[in-house]
């Protein structure tokens, strides 16, 4: 498999998705809390790009149907019901409704990714539904890292490095320089993840504004076992076979 790698939403260009898969990749926080709220049954996630977008789209909306999510440098949005803290989108509070979000990277991210082939939602937390999905598919692989304010954001390379180890166990691909830098990452801090992450702005950022139980949640691996796919602009889960 042919893997190229985009370090932050910036780096998109149509040449570079053309006829592959992509992976949208924002582990601190929003692809964790879009699986997280696909998880607890939110019936679609809607990404915008924009805040006014999100209030366009939820003014159409029956009011008890819809909720407005998303943040702006980590802290939520004036006037929204939820920020992007995965552990705020309980089955409680979100099922069977749909969740218009936005936030500062991924779902720019996310919006900017618009001719690819599948368009797949990845975090730690979902990471083996995604690698087995890319396995069965067999087609080129683009992994988009959302990043931070533009900029490389380790949290996201890890979790693109281990998409990329996992699907090196079991056949061979070809990537770029950061793509093999990543896995080697990924590889290095795979028992701990934590330490790697120490240092990381967006990780300080958010234990410095009281999110640092969101940090700690959104590094579990593997706890569902879902596939979100963006399609006509929502994000649902693919059904399983
Ligand atoms: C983003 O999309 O920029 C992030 O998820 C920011 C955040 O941690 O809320």
């Amino acid at each position: 498999m042919n893997i190229d790698i985009m370090s932050s939403f910036k780096e998109v260009s149509c040449d570079r998705i053309r006829k592959r898969n992509i992976v949208v990749i924002d582990v601190l926080r929003a692809t964790s809390t879009i699986v997280t709220a696909l998880f607890n049954k939110a019936s679609c996630v809607i990404p915008v790009e924009h805040i006014e977008d999100a209030w366009e789209i939820y003014n159409k909306e029956l009011e008890n149907e819809t909720i407005l999510g998303g943040e702006r440098d980590a802290i939520i949005i004036e006037g929204f019901h939820f920020g992007n803290s995965p552990l705020s989108y309980t089955e409680e509070k979100i099922k069977g409704k749909k969740i218009v979000l936005t936030t500062t990277n991924g779902t720019r991210a996310i919006k900017a990714c618009n001719n690819g082939k599948a368009l797949y939602i990845a975090s730690f937390l979902n990471v083996s539904a995604i690698v087995n999905q890319l396995i069965e598919e067999g087609e080129d692989l683009a992994i988009v890292c959302s990043g931070t304010k533009g900029e490389y954001s380790m949290d996201d390379s890890l979790c693109a490095g281990m998409i990329i180890s996992l699907i090196n166990e079991s056949q061979n691909i070809v990537t770029t320089d950061l793509g093999w830098t990543i896995k080697k990452l990924y590889e290095a801090y795979k028992e701990n993840l934590h330490a790697a992450l120490k240092n990381c702005s967006h990780y300080k950022r958010l234990k410095e504004n009281d999110a640092g139980d969101d940090a700690d949640y959104c590094l579990q691996i593997d706890i569902y076992d879902i596939i979100p796919v963006y399609e006509d602009g929502c994000i649902s889960l693919v059904k399983e076979k």
